[in-house]
């Protein structure tokens, strides 16, 4: 049974659509079916393209973000989605305040994949400007996960 996997972030046009384009790349290298999305928990930016420096960053590592347009985190993705990724513990409380009642996802941070990795939470690039930094966490997390679902 494929996982389906869903990547949360604050705005949906920097960390999470990085994550679901890395995932997804490194995924289909590794032959693993994946079943990906990823949505923000503010609906600030619905429907807009990822952020152009992600997509430059993205771009230069040989991922593709340009399909995605950002949406909102609902409470029906609890049901849909086994796994509910977050970049930091904020967005884990968003998360969890519109959980409905029953709902199966699990929800955890995205870098508990990174063995030995201090940092617990991705940093936010949008205000920090770090795009490289946050891809290669992005990139470790991913291999992680990847070996985890393997
Ligand atoms: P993201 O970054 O959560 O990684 O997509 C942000 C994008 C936009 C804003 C904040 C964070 N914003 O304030 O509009």
């Amino acid at each position: 049974m494929t996982t389906k996997i869903m990547f949360v972030c604050l705005g949906n046009i920097c960390r999470s659509p990085t994550a679901e384009g890395v995932f997804r790349g490194l995924a289909g290298q590794a032959g693993l079916n994946v079943n990906v999305d990823s949505s923000g928990t503010s609906g600030w930016h619905n429907g807009d393209l990822p952020d152009s420096r992600a997509m430059a960053e993205a771009d230069a590592r040989g991922y593709d973000l340009s399909g995605q347009r950002s949406s909102q985190l609902k409470s029906q993705d609890f049901h849909d989605f086994d796994l509910i990724l977050c970049m930091d513990n904020s967005n884990i409380a968003n998360a969890e305040a519109i959980r409905p009642d029953g709902a199966k996802a699990v929800v955890k941070l995205f870098l508990d994949y990174v063995p030995n990795q201090p940092l617990r939470e991705v940093p936010d690039p949008y205000y920090e400007h770090n795009f490289e930094a946050v891809f290669d966490l992005i990139e470790d997390a991913s291999r992680g996960l990847i070996a985890d679902l393997s």
